[in-house]
């Protein structure tokens, strides 16, 4: 969303040889990933972008269900990433105390001024800080962070938290608070998707809304998980994955969809959790190949937590393992 100036200018500085390892791969034209994270809309979310998220239902509920159950009343509270401050607000209809951290200046006067005209606002302390650098001047109960984005791309969500565990455990010692969300689950599914908008042929990125059915999107086998955070536990920055589908159906496998599973928070004693699923997203495949029902498939990617769709989409692979027609006759699953 900063795009513009800075964008044609890092643009301008690719074609002049200072690309980086992606531009070099893909193409003089194309951005290193230090230019697409200050081109895009990516770790800071300009304020017009807000309303997106105010909106977005399944988020606002979601948040708003498992942050009433983690807060107990009087708790400290920190939040990572304040944004207008909606997150601390709910926050603080139980607890004592929420300090509400921000980098973007412009969102930290508009969390104030939303706070003030908000039922508890007055116990939000909305605090101008790198979430980086930021510790709260004493041990928390809960911490909030919606630093997310779909398959934990783009945006700083593990970095911040493992960041966050080091620290907190360095000046405070244990235990470490409850996090919201506690943990994440990403998965991935083969496709055919239809690219076609109108006449015009365009393989890029899709969003997807979860609860509706796309006309244009052939399941060609259901979702395998392919990594599970847990923010109690230390996780890796790099994702990488290898594994196989048996396509169901028969088709083109032209794109892969990334599906998240945000567990907001874990209710044992209803054995239950309080979730939010991003929206899908679908990447177009660099080499779309023909598989038939049946048909054992290969998918191997590798990303860093917090790297650009870019950086996922220059690793993506796919083929067909095994054709159906060519396996051995048995019982079990082809692969196992
Ligand atoms: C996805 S928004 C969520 C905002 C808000 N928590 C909500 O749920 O509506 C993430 C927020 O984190 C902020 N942010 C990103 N990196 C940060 C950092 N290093 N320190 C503090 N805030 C940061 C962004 O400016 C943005 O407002």
């Amino acid at each position: 969303m900063q795009c513009g100036v800075k964008c044609r200018r890092a643009a301008g500085q690719a074609q002049a040889g200072r690309a980086g390892t992606l531009a070099r791969k893909q193409g003089e034209f194309m951005l290193d990933e230090s230019e697409i994270e200050s081109c895009y809309l990516g770790q800071f979310i300009p304020l017009h972008y807000h309303h997106n998220m105010l909106a977005d239902q399944s988020r606002m509920h979601g948040f708003k269900s498992a942050i009433a159950y983690a807060v107990r009343p009087g708790a400290k509270v920190l939040e990572l990433g304040g944004g207008t401050g909606v997150l601390s607000f709910f926050a603080a209809a139980k607890a004592e105390k929420v300090w509400c951290v921000e980098f973007n200046p412009d969102m930290v006067k508009e969390a104030r001024r939303l706070l003030a005209m908000n039922l508890n606002g007055h116990k939000v302390e909305v605090v101008h800080a790198d979430a980086f650098e930021y510790l709260p001047p004493e041990p928390v109960d809960v911490v909030i962070c919606e630093m997310i984005h779909v398959a934990m791309l783009r945006e700083k969500q593990v970095e911040m938290i493992e960041s966050f565990k080091r620290r907190y455990l360095e000046r405070f010692g244990g235990p470490l608070p409850v996090f919201v969300p506690e943990a994440i689950i990403m998965a991935v599914q083969p496709l055919q998707q239809d690219c076609d908008f109108d006449g015009f042929y365009a393989p890029i990125v899709q969003f997807q809304e979860n609860s509706v059915i796309h006309t244009g999107t052939v399941e060609l086998a259901p979702p395998s998980v392919y990594r599970m955070l847990d923010f109690t536990l230390s996780n890796e920055m790099t994702i990488a994955w290898d594994g196989k589908f048996v396509a169901d159906r028969s088709g083109t496998l032209n794109a892969l969809r990334f599906i998240t599973k945000n567990v907001l928070a874990v209710v044992p004693e209803l054995s239950s959790t309080i979730d939010w699923l991003n929206h899908y997203m679908t990447l177009p495949l660099a080499n779309p190949v023909q598989v038939k029902a049946g048909d054992v498939l290969q998918v191997s990617f590798q990303y860093r937590a917090g790297g650009s769709i870019a950086s996922l989409q220059a690793t993506l692979q796919a083929k067909v393992l095994y054709e159906f027609a060519l396996q051995p006759r048995q019982h079990g699953p082809a692969f196992a």
